[in-house]
């Protein structure tokens, strides 16, 4: 897990750090999220918008999602006091001006957030990070230019990161070594499971792999192989559920007898011939088959396969039942169509 900050498949092993004072500038879906990530962590946050109905609404919102959250049970305090902590503003130089730690959420337009980490680099304090929360935008395009470029990266969340815990850290060429440890363990602090990519990529990591995976999905649907629902059904009843305790390469290790080598051996040539079929002629070249194995045989080590496989069944067991417990998993749209409606 070298490169994962504060590792598990969602087991909470973060340590909390002291209370600071965090900004998010732009209090929109991702802003509001972020604020009850920090103030659940204790640090007094600031949320900053610009448009005075999404000031208003940002209150609401967070004091819906905290009330979610405590009836599910997932909050550690009473969710008033969380809220008690997040302080909605107007003004960017009060949100960001005694902050060690900004969170960049305004619109995914390069001009707006450009013209908002200037303000920023000049408002918060010399050593504080500004991270931005960008889909896709890269450090390089947003902060270039900017006499505090490398203080600034991007900390891009899945959505709501109050519950999808992953948050990628991206370091443009001039960030900082020390930008991207603060904001790792910052994050992690405050119950994130940070990953740092070690370059700019477009789409990051979390949105090429969804976007392998919806690629494919468009094309078979376009092909006339399978209907959308049905996609949608093996994803979520299959590749879903197992990759909610295993990452890809840790399935096809636990899969094969003779571990993820093997799978490469007997499988590869089907997968190299369905990316060909799609124009893509990467291929899986042994050196790259062995470095990824032995990342996997770290984790899961080969001696052990035994149990770890049997270890996989427990986890699906666990999921079953609580999919079982909780038909509402089963989600709104397909409950009312279940219902004849
Ligand atoms: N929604 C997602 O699923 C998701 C996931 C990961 C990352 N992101 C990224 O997070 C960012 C915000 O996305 P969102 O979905 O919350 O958008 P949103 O439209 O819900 O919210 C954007 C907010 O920014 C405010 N804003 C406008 N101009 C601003 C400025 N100059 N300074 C500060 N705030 C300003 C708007 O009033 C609005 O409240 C984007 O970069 C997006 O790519 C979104």
């Amino acid at each position: 897990m070298g490169n994962v900050v504060a590792a598990g498949n969602g087991r909470d092993t973060s340590r909390p750090g002291p209370p600071l004072t965090v900004a998010v500038a732009g209090a929109g879906s991702i802003g509001v999220a972020w604020s009850l990530v920090f103030a659940r962590a204790g640090h007094e946050t600031w949320l900053y918008d610009p448009a005075a109905d999404r000031r208003a609404a940002a209150s609401r919102e967070l004091a819906r999602r905290l009330a979610a959250l405590a009836e599910t049970g997932l909050l550690a305090e009473d969710p008033g006091a969380i809220a008690g902590r997040v302080r909605v503003t107007a003004n960017l130089a009060e949100a960001a001006g005694e902050a060690s730690y900004v969170q960049e959420c305004a619109p995914e337009t390069l001009e707006i957030k450009r013209e908002l980490f200037g303000l920023l680099d000049d408002v918060a304090p010399a050593d504080a990070v500004l991270a931005s929360s960008s889909s896709a935008l890269t450090c390089s395009a947003i902060a270039a230019g900017l006499a505090g470029t490398d203080r600034c990266l991007v900390a891009h969340p899945a959505n709501p990161p109050y519950l999808l815990r992953v948050v990628e850290l991206v370091p443009g060429p001039k960030t900082a070594p020390r930008t991207v440890e603060a904001a790792a363990a910052l994050l992690a602090a405050a119950g994130m499971l940070p990953v740092r990519l070690h370059k700019e990529v477009t789409g990051f990591v979390f949105n090429r792999l969804q976007g392998a995976v919806l690629r494919e999905a468009y094309n078979l649907v376009r092909d006339g192989v399978i209907a959308p629902e049905d996609v949608d059904l093996v994803m979520r009843s299959g590749l879903a559920r197992r990759w909610s305790v295993l990452g890809p390469f840790e399935t096809v290790e636990l899969n094969t007898r003779g571990g993820i080598d093997r799978h490469a051996t007997v499988m590869g040539p089907a997968y190299a011939r369905m990316g060909a079929e799609r124009g893509q002629a990467d291929r899986w070249e042994p050196d790259l088959v062995s470095e990824v194995s032995a990342s996997v045989r770290r984790r899961f080590p080969r001696e052990a396969w035994d149990d770890n496989v049997a270890w996989r069944d427990h986890a699906l067991m666990v999921l079953e039942r609580c999919w079982q417990a909780h038909p509402e998993l089963s989600g709104p749209a397909r409950t009312t169509a279940g219902a004849g409606q």
